[in-house]
């Protein structure tokens, strides 16, 4: 035991808990009825309960543990980089924040290659608005080119400016009036609303709402478009192929900005190192959190093309220099974890294995459609959603049901998580993100767990 954990009971953590720790997105009275788990240790795929009971993390943390639980090479970069230096801010040059950078930059696609760093998927995401702005403003002077285009559906953060580009009703209504200047279009969410269109012509169409709103709110108005390339928690909706190549053309036609959100998307998760690259596209604004230290210790970071930071360079006395300061940007210790976590995943090339086990189970749980419970299953390398309905005019299941589909596959040792909150609809999707180090025998034991759960459903 560390100094910070003494040895209690489960019941006598929960009391502690029950009275003092707030938790997110959670309804606290009905914490007495809900014995939530007091999680002591992991190892791999593998998280274990005070009680000893293991389970299989489907969810890896929270879609961020990509190179699983219990590295060694983490855990001994952090240890030396506390003893070492543990902290100066990045006014002067930290060497993991700078070896970081450089190594991110590497593997980042096209000419992304100057990275301003962060504690978090949401500054990340708030750095990058602000970015945009300011940028707007140095690029096209005399012009008020300020709004950004998001999509219903895709989460972007719990900030302010975040959780104004989100586009999920429930996680921004009791906090409204948000930061103006934010529009939202229609998801390329293909097994709901593509109706009669093909899949590629739902993709042109979806592409093209957005030119559209371009034109209808002038163009001169609009300096970016945030997207996740997959929406993550919105429902894991897989676009159509030529949706975000559209989306980059639009874009360049009008002289906006592309940002994409990679905070779930990145480092492998969806069978490619980064999602974009699955269609070819940059983004001149990528950000990143999540994968980049797979959780071990919080770091997010935004990154811009050449083009882009070039629009900050001056004289002194011009300020074009991007104004904002972070205590914490580029903490040397969670840059350390970074690297060591980085380094992890290239020398093991995860996104390979994320690919190959996660075709492998996409496939399998694609067999389960012939139930009539199972709208849609979908999903790229080791990010998954399965779509629960009542019948055949897709009618969602409702979220009580899911939930107990939930908690029946934890019975069987396997942590999944619902998706929750995106809209005022029922909770009927279930998704999968394991750690990128899931091998076939434990995607056979996911797949085994939904098909009986699912089955007698
Ligand atoms: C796509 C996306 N962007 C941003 C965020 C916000 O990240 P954080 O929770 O680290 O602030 C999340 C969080 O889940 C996310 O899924």
């Amino acid at each position: 035991m560390t100094n910070v954990q003494k040895e209690l009971s489960a019941q006598d953590y929960r009391k502690i808990d029950q009275a003092h720790a707030w938790h997110p997105l959670f309804q606290h009275q009905l914490l007495e009825q809900t014995d939530l788990h007091v999680f002591e240790q992991a190892h791999g795929t593998t998280i274990v309960d005070s009680e000893g009971r293991e389970y299989l993390d489907a969810y890896a943390g929270l879609w961020n543990v990509n190179v699983g639980y219990g590295r060694q090479e983490i855990a001994d970069a952090v240890y030396e980089q506390i003893q070492r230096l543990p902290y100066y801010p990045l006014s002067q040059i930290n060497i993991p924040a700078t070896l970081l950078a450089q190594k991110l930059t590497a593997i980042l696609p096209g000419d992304l290659n100057h990275v301003f760093f962060c504690n978090s998927g949401s500054e990340a995401n708030e750095t990058a608005i602000k970015i945009a702005r300011q940028y707007g403003r140095q690029k096209y002077p005399g012009e008020n080119r300020y709004k950004i285009i998001g999509s219903y559906r895709g989460y972007h953060g719990f900030t302010y400016g975040a959780m104004s580009a989100t586009g999920q009703a429930r996680r921004r209504k009791a906090f409204e009036p948000l930061v103006p200047g934010f529009i939202h279009v229609q998801p390329p969410y293909t097994y709901r609303y593509a109706g009669e269109l093909s899949e590629s012509e739902f993709g042109i169409a979806c592409a093209d709402g957005i030119a559209r709103v371009i034109r209808w709110e002038g163009e001169e108005t609009i300096i970016a478009v945030i997207a996740e390339p997959i929406i993550g928690g919105g429902g894991v909706l897989v676009p159509p192929d030529n949706y975000l190549p559209r989306v980059r053309e639009i874009c360049d036609k009008y002289g906006i900005l592309l940002i994409l959100d990679e905070v779930i998307n990145g480092f492998g998760r969806t069978g490619k190192l980064f999602a974009c690259e699955h269609w070819d596209v940059q983004p001149d604004i990528m950000t990143l959190a999540k994968g980049l230290t797979s959780g071990y210790l919080p770091l997010g970071a935004c990154v811009t093309s050449d083009a882009l930071f070039e629009v900050f360079l001056g004289e002194p006395e011009e300020n074009r220099e991007f104004a904002q300061v972070c205590t914490y940007s580029g903490h040397p210790v969670a840059c350390a974890a970074g690297l060591a976590n980085l380094n992890i995943l290239t020398e093991e090339r995860l996104w390979e294995n994320a690919e190959r086990v996660g075709s492998h189970l996409l496939k399998q749980l694609k067999t389960l459609q012939d139930l009539p419970i199972v709208g849609d299953v979908r999903g790229k390398g080791l990010m998954i959603a399965v779509e629960l309905i009542q019948d055949s005019d897709k009618t969602p299941v409702d979220t009580a049901a899911t939930k107990k589909i939930v908690g029946a596959i934890q019975e069987k040792g396997i942590l999944v998580g619902k998706i929750g909150q995106a809209v005022d609809e029922p909770e009927n999707i279930i998704f999968l993100s394991p750690p990128l180090i899931l091998t076939i025998a434990e995607a056979d034991r996911i797949f085994e767990a939904f098909r009986d759960v699912l089955a007698s459903s």
